[in-house]
């Protein structure tokens, strides 16, 4: 995967052996942060590396934390010893280390030697030697993989055995696989066109004749779908305001709403931040009165500066908590896009199959109730509730709106709709619900 660079020539090897350092900083500060996109940004802007170094460190941690708890046990199966006993830095790249040496084929030796540079300066000699002792295990290491559906998923799919046993609960053998293999796939990029700037023929254009992206475009939404992770963020169109990045799977619930709100309408958007729903709602309807309420002043922050990126007009922002709105206005409609345990997003962030605690979709089962409390008491006669999450489990979304209109009887579901991961696409989950 990370093979067309020549480990032996000079110039190959610096920017080889930079991205395995890269790779290793990046794994140290994923164990305090727990999130892959802000470890990968703060290792990025520190220093002036290669772009090549960048990249191989990029696809080498996202393999690995695909992977973590896989390399994990190899690792500590190799080398007979709890993983937890060694230093971070030492753990960081034992984990680059082995993912190349066992998944990528990769001779421990040149892996060393790479490594060398950097790891000679931080750990000393001590810790190069253990590397080298540890990695010439893991080479000759072969699992004994049982034959049940827990040991495939384990060693095949790379997840943990409780993703899979929790799946099969919900979903059945069958689909549990075509759901693992789904996220694993490569991912495609969608980007939703600022039609108030732009037409999505003329975008398409543009990103397929000046930066030779390879792309389609989505039927009736706004959006193109673009084959694979193309840097877009970096891009003149970018800055300009003429399209945001979001999965348009994500949308679908928003793209109804755009048709069914009575004009000027008035909207609460409760879980808001970063805003790429209400932008694209408001895109779309431009005489709605809309407020916009988060808990994170960072992600209202990030909200507000993409807001003027795309010239559309601010909303009313509120800083506070979903579960008690300082307002006592009713709404015409009140988004609920609530935090969630992101089950569904485990194709675009691999690592996070690893990193989520298996009890964690029932804490944000109780956040979610309370939130649709709350919202009951906001939505006027007529009023719409959207209620959506990227979980996969039914807790998180089917068990919660039945909870919800047992409880609240003077609201009716419209529709709900669930879609699984495709090409590592967003398992999403939305619901429609009016108050009569
Ligand atoms: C799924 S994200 C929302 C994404 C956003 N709707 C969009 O389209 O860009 C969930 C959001 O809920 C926020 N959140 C978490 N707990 C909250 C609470 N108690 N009240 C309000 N917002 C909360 C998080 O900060 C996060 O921004």
């Amino acid at each position: 995967m990370v093979g067309e660079i020549h480990p032996r020539k000079k110039q190959g090897f610096k920017i080889f052996s930079n991205g395995l350092e890269l790779a290793v900083k990046i794994l140290e500060i994923l164990e305090k942060n727990k999130d892959m996109i802000l470890a990968r940004e703060q290792v990025f802007k520190g220093g002036n590396y290669y772009q090549k170094s960048k990249e191989i460190a990029t696809i080498i941690t996202n393999e690995v934390g695909r992977r973590l708890g896989v390399i994990d046990r190899i690792i500590e199966e190799a080398q007979g010893e709890e993983l937890k006993k060694s230093s971070s830095l030492l753990r960081s790249a034992l984990r680059v280390g082995s993912y190349l040496v066992y998944f990528d084929r990769k001779e421990p030796a040149g892996i060393l030697a790479a490594m060398k540079p950097f790891l000679e300066k931080k750990g000393g000699i001590g810790l190069i030697k253990r590397l080298s002792y540890v990695l010439r295990k893991v080479s000759k290491y072969k699992p004994k993989v049982k034959a049940d559906i827990e040991a495939v998923c384990f060693w095949y799919y790379f997840f943990p055995e409780w993703i899979t046993r929790k799946m099969i609960e919900s979903f059945g053998e069958e689909k549990t696989i075509k759901i693992m293999e789904e996220m694993n796939k490569t991912p495609y990029m969608s980007v939703r066109v600022n039609t108030r700037k732009i037409s999505k023929e003329d975008l398409a254009r543009i990103l397929g004749e000046r930066y030779q992206y390879e792309l389609e475009i989505v039927k009736d939404m706004p959006f193109l779908k673009l084959e694979k992770n193309y840097p877009v963020m970096k891009i003149e169109e970018y800055e300009k305001g003429f399209f945001t990045v979001q999965d348009f799977v994500t949308a679908a619930g928003i793209k109804k709403m755009i048709y069914k709100l009575p004009e000027g309408a008035t909207v609460l958007d409760c879980c808001s931040a970063p805003g790429r729903k209400l932008s694209y709602l408001m895109q779309e309807r431009n005489d709605l009165k809309v407020f916009a309420m988060d808990i994170s002043l960072e992600r209202l922050k990030r909200m507000i500066r993409d807001f003027k990126r795309l010239g559309i007009e601010l909303p009313y922002i509120i800083k506070g908590t979903a579960t008690k709105v300082p307002l006592k206005i009713e709404f015409d409609f009140v988004h609920l896009d609530v935090p969630c345990s992101g089950s569904g997003t485990w194709g675009k962030h691999p690592e996070r199959r690893w990193l989520t605690e298996e009890d964690h979709f029932k804490e944000c089962i109780i956040i979610q109730r309370e939130i649709l409390k709350e919202a009951s008491r906001l939505t006027k006669k007529d009023g719409y509730i959207l209620y959506s999450t990227c979980s996969l489990w039914k807790e998180e979304n089917e068990d919660n709106i039945s909870w919800f209109l047992s409880e609240n009887r003077d609201f009716e579901l419209i529709e709900e709709e669930r879609s699984y991961p495709v090409r590592a696409s967003t398992g999403f989950y939305h619901a429609i619900l009016r108050k009569t």
